[in-house]
This record gives structure tokens, C-alpha cells and sequence, in this order.
């Protein structure tokens, strides 16, 4: 059995300007004292501002943990059409300290990975407005709307970065009848990238459940009369339409959550795409809207491989910068050859699981070539056997590829200008609307000046739409004799001829 990939729940910047007039917005962002307040109430608190616990402070208060809890049940209570095995959902502090690792992580994902086979999470954040974490518990169960008893196949949203379409993972697991035990956490994390946007205080909420559900393919209840089909442990009782037991019920047995935790990765949709030839030309489709002139890139700087894909054979030139690999590669990574720098002939995404780059759900890394190393050294990381070589052979390292979110005048000079022999640039996030910012230029077509605005650049390129902004990767490169002017997506680029200084840098779509 597999388990439905999680999704993520935010409530930000675009939230509130979606629903919020421009005049409270201000306010939203302007008002911080209402933002410290709940600040406050998660900062650091002598222990007699919490229930007293051996590790003395705790991440989220008896007033929210009971907030949380309640409301859980109340909706677990009131499902429709009605459940007649629905538990009880009662508190447990080893979930609750497993999230409150999460939560101190401040990563805006599902995590940590090797516990995500174990247990069910649920992830809000938000920013600005003072919200009880109960906003997010019903956001989540919100979720119904998009959902139909029993299946969830309908409700499928496509996630290849950042979700977009109905999502309704977060209220299945909510109502998801086995769960009993739920532990959460808050905390307020500075600087937190949330998809490329850089939040300065995010409140984050991390809800862990046991026994996980959202399974694939199976219904998050029984329907029925409620508690009529109560597990045996619940002796028969009943409270609010859930099985309840006076004291709460045994804890499943582990081997019973060991025989069908499996979670087998979904193949997110991006991964469906038919592959494309690695390195081409952009492929500008022209289109009827002469009037801005409209073109569209749909190449990519990261090279997709697979799991056996040894770096020798997929590193051409300066296309060896940026890979995605697949998930799953735990089980096939092919050779690895060294310790936190391989030989050639590795796997890449071998060496990017065994460097803990990425884990088995796969994703992006930059590659550096090292040139000659006299030996390598084998070692055993992150369930990835690494064999030693005692001969000199030319290395590479791998790294975690950033995100960053950038503005419409940011440009590759100030940024991360091209040095030899490689210059990895973060993955970058534009604002919407940078063709209106009339101070940032843009110098030539394909090869870009790097003296140019990265996002005005990407418009222009067909890479982002000025509408929806958005993520793209940026190559820097050598400079150029000549950048040649044009006008593309209502864009008109200038042209330069044997500019002094300054190099180029080419931009490329993030699918
Ligand atoms: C900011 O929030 C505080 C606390 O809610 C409130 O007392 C104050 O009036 C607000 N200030 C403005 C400018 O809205
Ligand atoms: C590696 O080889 C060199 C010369 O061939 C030798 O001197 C050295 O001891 C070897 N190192 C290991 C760890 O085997
Ligand atoms: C660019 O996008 C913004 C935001 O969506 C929009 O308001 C503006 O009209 C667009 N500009 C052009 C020239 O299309």
C-alpha cells in the first residue's frame, strides 16, 4: 500500500492579498505589535509559563495544544456522511516533540524524511496577522470542498514545486479514522524561505498523527452509524459520534505500522513531461500576440538522469552544473566512489544521497568539479556504501541547491557574477509584474548582459511570465563581444557592443 505524497499549506503574502483590501493590508504589514504579541507568547518563557515537562520548555502552549486537540475532534465528531469507526484523537507528547524538531528546523517541508513512514504531518504557517493555530486546523479541514466520500483521486493537485489546485490531503489525514494521537508544535522562524519567498517571522505549525493514514486508494473512514464499528480495544464506548475509551486505548502494535508504512513515492506529475533533448537552442514558438511579440523557452538548465547516471557520462562542457534526480535512488544508486568528494565515475545522485543532498524522494544539486584528487575514501552515510580507490582520478562535490527570492532590478554582476571554472546560482523566485519597473534594463537576447535585471531578463527570454513571476535558473557565463537588442513578451532589450568588463549569463525555465 502507498500513502498519498503531502502537500503543503501556507497562509502568506499572497493569502492576505488575495483577501484583504489594500488598506488593511498596509496595516497587516506595517502593525507589528500585533505580530509580537503572538510572538511573544512563543518566545523563550521561564518553565512556569508551561505545564511543567522534563525538557522544561515546550513549543506550544497548554491553551493551543488544548485548542488544537479539541477542535480535532469536534470535526473528527462531525464528518459527513457520518463515520462509525472514528477514534478519539488524544494527545502524545513524543509526536508533540517530534514536531517541535520539525518546527525548530524552520524548513518549509514535510520532515523529517525517515520518519515520514511512521507518521501523518500537517504544516501551516502564516505571517502578519495574529492567528490562533486553530486557523490552520480549520484551513485544512476547509479542504472538504474539494472532497468527495470515499475517494480523494479527484482531488489531485499537481505539485512540482508549489501546489497549485485542489488539495485535500490535509483534511483526509485530519479525519482519517485510525489516527488517534496527534503531538504538535509552533515556533517562529526568522528568514524562513517559503517557496523562494524569504518570510522575516513566520509562525509555524507542525502536526504530527499516529497511526499516519492517507493511504492511497482507501477511505479515511468507515461510513456508517457513528461508533458502530468501533475497534475491539474500545470496549463498546462511545462519546461525541467517536470511539472512546476512558483512559485512551493501547497504542497500536508496532509491527502492525511497520508491515504497511511503506510510503512508495508518488511520481509527482513534473516527472511525466517527455524527455527532452539535454541541450538545445531555446524554442521560441512564435505566437498570434504579435503585438508584444511572444515567445516561450521551455529549456532547462538542470539535467534530469538517473539513479545509476555516473557524472562522467552527463557532464559535458559547462552543462555540468545542475541535476534533478528521481526519487528512489536508495535502492539503485549505482557506484559511489569517495567521502565528500567522488570520483568521476560515480552515480550522481549516489554521491548526492550518500553527501545528504538529497534523500529518496530525489530532487535538484549542483555539481563542482574538484579536478585530480590522489585518493578516495569509502564510508557509509545516509544508508549509501561508498567504496574507497587509492589512485588518483578527477572528483566532484555535490551541493544542496538555495533558493532565493530576488527583485525585478536584482541583476547576475551584483548577485553571483560567472567565476571560473563554475558559478552555481540559487534557484531564484521573481516577483510578478517586474515589466513595469521601468529602472531595470535588460541587455541582449538568449545571452544576457549581466549587467542586465535577472527577472526583466526572464520576461524577456519567455523563461516567467511579468503576470505570475516565478522560478527560474540562471547560468553565468563568460562575457561576450556582442549582445544584440530585440524585442520579445513586450519587452525591448538593449544592444552592446564590447562592453568594459561585466560577463553574461543565460536564463532557463524551473518546471
Ligand atoms: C496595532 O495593533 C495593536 C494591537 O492589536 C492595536 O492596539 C493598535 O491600534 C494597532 N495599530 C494600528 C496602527 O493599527
Ligand atoms: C596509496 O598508495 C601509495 C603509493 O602507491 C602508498 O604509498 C600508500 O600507502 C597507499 N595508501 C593507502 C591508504 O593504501
Ligand atoms: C504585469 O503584471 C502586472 C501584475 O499582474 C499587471 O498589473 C501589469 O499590467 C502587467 N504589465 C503588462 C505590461 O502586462
Amino acid at each position: 500500500m502507498k500513502r498519498s505524497p503531502p502537500f503543503l499549506d501556507w497562509v502568506g503574502a499572497v493569502g492576505l492579498i488575495l483577501c484583504l483590501t489594500q488598506s488593511v493590508l498596509a496595516t497587516v504589514l506595517t502593525n507589528s505589535s500585533r505580530l509580537e504579541s503572538i510572538l511573544d507568547k512563543y518566545r523563550e518563557k521561564d518553565e512556569g509559563g508551561w505545564k511543567a515537562r522534563s525538557r522544561g520548555r515546550r513549543a506550544i502552549s497548554e491553551g493551543d495544544k488544548h485548542l488544537i486537540l479539541d477542535l480535532h475532534n469536534k470535526l473528527r465528531g462531525q464528518v459527513h456522511p457520518p463515520a462509525s469507526n472514528m477514534e478519539y484523537m488524544v494527545w502524545d507528547y513524543e509526536l508533540e516533540r517530534s514536531a517541535e524538531h520539525w518546527a525548530y528546523s524552520c524548513r518549509w517541508e514535510h520532515g523529517p524524511s525517515h520518519m515520514l513512514t511512521q507518521i501523518g504531518q500537517n504544516l501551516g504557517t502564516h505571517w502578519g496577522r495574529d492567528r490562533p493555530p486553530t486557523y490552520h486546523v480549520q484551513a485544512w479541514y476547509d479542504e472538504v470542498r474539494y472532497y468527495s466520500y470515499p475517494y480523494s483521486q479527484e482531488c489531485n493537485p499537481h505539485c512540482p514545486f508549489r501546489c497549485s489546485g485542489p488539495v485535500c490531503t490535509h483534511y483526509t489525514q485530519l479525519v482519517w479514522a485510525t489516527s488517534n494521537r496527534i503531538g504538535c508544535a509552533i515556533n517562529v522562524c526568522y528568514n524562513m524561505n517559503v517557496w523562494g519567498m524569504i518570510w522575516a517571522k513566520a509562525v509555524y505549525l507542525v502536526c504530527n498523527y499516529s497511526p499516519p493514514g492517507n493511504w492511497w486508494g482507501h477511505a479515511p473512514y468507515k461510513y456508517g452509524a457513528p461508533c458502530s464499528a468501533c475497534p475491539a480495544s474500545y470496549a463498546g464506548g462511545c462519546r461525541n459520534n467517536l470511539c472512546y475509551k476512558e483512559g485512551g486505548v493501547d497504542r497500536h502494535p508496532a509491527h502492525e505500522i511497520e508491515e504497511t508504512n511503506y510510503i512508495e513515492p508518488e511520481p509527482e506529475p513534473v516527472r511525466d513531461r517527455e524527455p527532452e533533448p539535454r541541450a538545445q537552442t531555446p524554442n521560441p514558438s512564435p505566437n498570434d500576440n504579435i503585438e508584444r511579440n511572444q515567445v516561450v523557452s521551455t529549456e532547462q538548465m538542470s539535467q534530469q538522469v538517473e539513479c545509476e547516471t555516473k557524472l562522467r557520462d552527463q557532464c559535458k562542457g559547462t552543462t555540468c552544473n545542475r541535476y534533478e534526480c528521481p526519487p528512489g535512488c536508495l535502492e539503485r544508486s549505482g557506484k559511489v566512489v569517495g567521502t565528500e568528494y567522488y570520483d568521476m565515475q560515480s552515480s550522481v545522485c549516489g554521491a548526492a544521497l550518500h553527501s545528504g543532498v538529497i534523500d529518496n524522494d530525489g530532487g535538484w544539486l549542483d555539481v563542482t568539479r574538484l579536478g585530480r584528487k590522489q585518493y578516495f575514501t569509502k564510508s557509509y552515510k545516509n544508508s549509501i556504501q561508498s567504496i574507497g580507490k587509492n589512485r588518483s582520478a578527477n572528483s566532484f562535490k555535490v551541493d544542496s541547491v538555495p533558493v532565493k527570492a530576488v527583485r525585478c532590478d536584482t541583476t547576475v554582476a551584483l548577485f553571483c557574477p560567472f567565476k571560473k571554472p563554475v558559478r552555481h546560482c540559487p534557484r531564484l523566485y521573481c516577483p510578478r509584474n517586474c515589466l513595469n519597473d521601468n529602472q531595470a534594463r535588460v541587455f541582449g537576447t538568449k545571452y544576457y548582459s549581466d549587467k542586465s535585471s535577472i527577472c526583466k531578463a526572464a520576461i524577456h527570454a519567455g523563461v516567467i511570465q511579468n503576470e505570475s513571476g516565478g522560478y527560474l535558473d540562471v547560468m553565468p557565463m563568460d562575457k561576450r563581444r556582442q549582445y544584440s537588442g530585440s524585442y520579445q513578451n513586450g519587452i525591448s532589450s538593449e544592444s552592446v557592443s564590447n562592453p568594459t568588463g561585466g560577463k553574461a549569463f543565460r536564463v532557463f525555465t524551473v518546471i
